[in-house]
């Protein structure tokens, strides 16, 4: 099989291709490759395959979608699933984010919600508001406006920022925070740069912060203690939209259905992706309030909103979606984090503080992270322990010199003893 024809996603596609590592199949925590070795995979995908994978309930439901109603346009047209979808999400969202606009993946989740900003400052008469403030560390997708709001310089250098956006300080802290078990208990204060940068920019320019609420690809970064409660309360003096990125803290993945919900702090618009589907099939959703929703849908007659994609609501993906909310309520994921699993996790993963070069160790919910001292042959410790780790057979990603970890909700505490094993195994060999 000839392999250049497909050019893979963040992927070295030489080094890839002199040696591919292909899978064939995948069932509830494991995933099995075609040379036939199955691992457990401490990742869920790409932070997405929350119910496991592969579940047949949720195939079922796509399979009977597909042969029933396999395409619909959701321009001027309609279909039950989707609205039935919108109703049970907005029901399980906090506050009045009662409206969800649908889309395919993450990063076109995000391009919406900057779009739905923009477009009710421009219904309230404020189209000055074009610039948005986000923070470093960030990752918010790989789409134009997505790559100017992130904050992940490897992700922006050859494409430059379309738009204007500011970066916070993201909230790593080292000398304060290292080993830090939940939330880290310093640096409230690193959201008074939100003031700064809106004396700087002046608040009738700005439209938005984005932030994720614990951010993700940068690295697993809980908020400080009463930091996004700060944020939340600066983006309401100037009347600055908050937006939180659930991309992947949403669906259980803190305890809570959202983050948001979690952390009592509550946007005025939030995205979501991964989780929605557990990863069965590509969809996306942006979240609004109703104020937002309003002033957008009365500001003038005819299509209000120019925007939207041909799958938006893709019948497929509502039915799929739909069967993993039921999943998702039968089987009490959303909180499941809170019935010990969330403990167990974070004492496993502490237990690792004694592996060689390891720097710190974060986490919340089923989120976590192992940062290592960086090597001087500037090889990243992330990717060596990632590839150790497959080959005892464990799933984790890395991330700089961090590997994150995000398993499936469904995890059991043998799963978690056996990535402890073979984590130390796997970093033994490195020292
Ligand atoms: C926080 C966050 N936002 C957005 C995205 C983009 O999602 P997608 O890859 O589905 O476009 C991701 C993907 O990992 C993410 O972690």
């Amino acid at each position: 099989m000839k392999l250049d024809a497909h050019w893979m996603p963040f992927t070295a596609n030489k080094t890839f291709k002199q040696d591919p590592i292909l899978m064939e199949s995948s069932s509830g925590m494991h995933v099995t490759t075609e040379a036939g070795q199955t691992m457990i995979d401490m990742t869920a995908g790409l932070w997405c395959t929350n119910l496991g994978h592969s579940r047949e309930r949720v195939a079922k439901a796509m399979y009977e979608s597909a042969k029933t109603l396999g395409y619909v346009s959701s321009f001027n047209l309609g279909h039950r699933a989707s609205f039935e979808l919108a109703e049970r999400l907005t029901d399980l969202s906090p506050g009045n984010l009662n409206h969800v606009f649908f889309s395919n993946s993450g990063s076109e989740a995000i391009d919406t919600a900057l779009k739905i900003a923009m477009a009710y400052h421009a219904a309230k008469g404020q189209s000055g508001r074009k610039m948005f403030i986000a923070r470093e560390r960030a990752y918010h997708g790989v789409n134009l406006g997505g790559t100017a709001v992130g904050g992940l310089v490897n992700n922006t250098r050859n494409f430059g920022r379309w738009g204007t956006v500011a970066h916070l300080p993201h909230t790593l802290d080292h000398a304060n925070n290292a080993f830090s078990r939940g939330l880290p208990k310093i640096g409230a204060e690193k959201a008074q740069a939100l003031a700064d940068l809106i004396a700087l920019h002046g608040a009738e320019n700005i439209a938005a912060v984005m932030v994720e609420p614990i951010a993700g690809a940068g690295g697993v970064l809980p908020p400080p203690v009463g930091y996004l409660k700060e944020l939340r309360k600066i983006c309401d003096e100037h009347d600055i939209l908050l937006i939180f990125d659930e991309v992947v803290t949403g669906f259980g993945r803190t305890g809570s259905f959202t983050a948001s919900i979690e952390f009592d702090v509550v946007p005025d618009i939030y995205t979501s992706a991964k989780g929605l589907t557990s990863g069965a099939v590509p969809m996306g959703a942006t979240f609004c309030k109703d104020f937002i929703y309003d002033a957008v849908v009365n500001s003038v007659e005819g299509i209000e909103f120019w925007h939207g994609y041909t799958y938006s609501a893709h019948p497929i993906a509502c039915a799929a979606a739909i069967a993993c909310l039921d999943i998702y309520e039968e089987e009490s994921l959303f909180t499941r984090v809170n019935e010990g699993i969330g403990d167990y996790f974070e004492e496993a993963l502490h237990s690792l503080n004694d592996l060689p070069h390891v720097i710190d160790i974060r986490n919340y919910g089923l989120l976590g992270a192992i940062e290592f001292q960086p090597q001087s042959d500037g090889l990243p410790m992330g990717s060596r322990v990632y590839k150790k780790a497959m080959e005892k057979g464990v799933m984790v990603r890395g991330a700089g010199d961090s590997i994150i970890l995000s398993p499936p909700l469904i995890i059991e505490r043998s799963h978690i003893d056996e990535f402890v094993e073979k984590t130390r195994l796997a970093a033994a060999e490195i020292a």
